[in-house]
């Protein structure tokens, strides 16, 4: 067996943006112990899977890649990373002969190297999945590539609990981030050249380092001089800080968008589900926030199909996306995780039938408002920051967001990335805009 030194990487991502991020500090702990990293799955060495539990059969998903890896190439090492880290570990306990090398769950990624190592040395698969009440990372700087936006998280893990979702079992704990740590990070990034900062935490709102909670730190990232606009992601409705929409209001450089995942809209069910507020709850707030900001965007996450979920109770959920008027929504079938109290407790009731027409039922919903809401934009000028020199479709297009996080579409000029430019909108589907500087 050779050194890990000689060994090149190439690392798989799949899940959330929280999931790019801890790839990007893998990213910069395997630089600084000598591997090499490579775009390529074929000339890699070590290829690395950063798994996303959170829905779907995503066990036999990450099981069939595993195999057409090794079937491609027999001599590559595999290495399972993330939110799936424990349940593969119980697999490769149980079946020695299943091909994984090597395992790391989201708060071991600092042993990967030696985890490498003691693979290389002894041929033994090796792993390393113990939840840490501190790991933070916030003394590794991310290798990113984007070289305009940039994302940081402030906390990891989570203590919430909503009993369908496997998160706190996977992530362990709460813990929060120095602020001036995340501080000095923001102002790296400017120097750096970036121009947009999202701030990433399961729930943002339980961000607390000594006497600073989230309002604190999002003034401060605020004052860091040349970052032009701060989003984060995402806040629970349980306890929204009203404090931050003044902050929010008077700051140019936060913006004007909020993702708030709703779940669902009736009362049973969201206890059923431990989100711990009711559904004129959540319509206070959204009033609140549209009081304070009017033109505010605002996105969610539903669930439907959560168990016993009746019709009448679904029609809730519907009802709360048609006063709210989401600006989008991403809308999930509701999917049993393995150890949530939820798969414990409550049989996963609704048939795949009505689960699918309520999905529907709200994408048609939410397109019909997403469209309206893209087309009452048209004659208005937006701030638009180019964030792509193409377009998936076209080489001659270029991309970027309005501070609302519409995308916009830009003919090509001589438009340079992270430029904000002020630009028309001409012409509106229900995902995107089109523009002209
Ligand atoms: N921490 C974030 C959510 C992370 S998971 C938050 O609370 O806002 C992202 C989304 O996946 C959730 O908002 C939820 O809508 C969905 N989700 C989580 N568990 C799920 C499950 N078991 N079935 C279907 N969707 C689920
Ligand atoms: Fe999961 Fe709820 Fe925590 Fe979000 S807040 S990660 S949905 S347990
Ligand atoms: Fe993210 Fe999936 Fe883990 S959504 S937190 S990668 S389970």
């Amino acid at each position: 067996m050779t050194t890990a030194q000689a060994k090149k990487v190439f690392i798989e991502t799949y899940g959330c943006q929280m999931n790019v991020y801890d790839t990007e500090l893998i990213k910069s702990i395997l630089i600084s112990n000598q591997f090499g990293l490579t775009n390529s799955e074929t000339e890699a060495d070590i290829v690395m899977l950063n798994t996303c539990s959170v829905r779907d059969n995503a066990n036999r998903k990450i099981q069939n890649r595993v195999h057409e890896i090794k079937h491609a190439k027999k001599d590559t090492l595999i290495g399972v990373l993330g939110c799936m880290a424990t349940n593969f570990k119980t697999d490769l306990l149980e079946n020695k002969s299943f091909p994984i090398d090597f395992i790391a769950g989201p708060d071991s990624y600092k042993t990967l190297p030696s985890l490498i190592n003691s693979l290389l040395t002894t041929g033994n698969q090796q792993y390393d999945v113990t939840l840490s009440e501190f790991e933070t990372y916030s003394d590794i700087q991310p290798t990113r590539q984007d070289g305009v936006n940039a994302w940081i998280a402030i906390m990891r893990g989570c203590n919430n609990f909503c009993t369908f979702c496997v998160v706190p079992y996977t992530r362990g704990r709460e813990r929060s981030r120095n602020p001036q740590n995340i501080v000095e990070e923001v102002k790296q990034l400017v120097k750096d050249g970036y121009k947009q900062v999202t701030l990433l935490g399961q729930n943002v709102n339980s961000y607390r380092y000594e006497q600073y909670d989230f309002t604190d730190l999002m003034k401060m990232v605020s004052d860091v001089e040349g970052i032009e606009r701060i989003r984060y992601t995402s806040p629970h409705p349980k306890d929204y800080p009203i404090k931050l929409l003044e902050v929010m209001k008077e700051r140019h450089n936060i913006c004007n968008q909020i993702h708030m995942p709703l779940q669902a809209g009736n009362d049973r069910v969201l206890h059923k589900m431990n989100r711990t507020y009711g559904k004129q709850e959540f319509l206070d707030l959204v009033s609140q926030i549209k009081t304070i900001i009017p033109n505010i965007a605002i996105s969610t996450d539903i669930i439907v199909g959560f168990p016993t979920e009746t019709e009448t109770e679904f029609l809730d959920t519907y009802d709360v996306m048609e006063n709210v008027q989401f600006d989008s929504a991403f809308i999930f079938k509701y999917s049993e995780r393995p150890n949530t109290r939820a798969a414990q407790k409550f049989p996963d009731d609704v048939s795949e039938d009505d689960k699918k027409s309520r999905v529907i039922r709200l994408n048609d919903l939410q397109n019909t408002m997403s469209l309206k809401k893209n087309q009452a934009l048209i004659g208005t000028t937006q701030a638009v920051l180019i964030e792509a020199l193409a377009t998936k479709k076209s080489s001659n297009e270029v991309q970027g967001r309005t501070d609302c996080n519409r995308i916009v579409i830009l003919p090509k000029q001589n438009q340079e990335l992270g430029q904000t430019l002020p630009c028309l909108i001409t012409d509106a589907t229900r995902n995107v805009l089109k523009g002209s500087v």
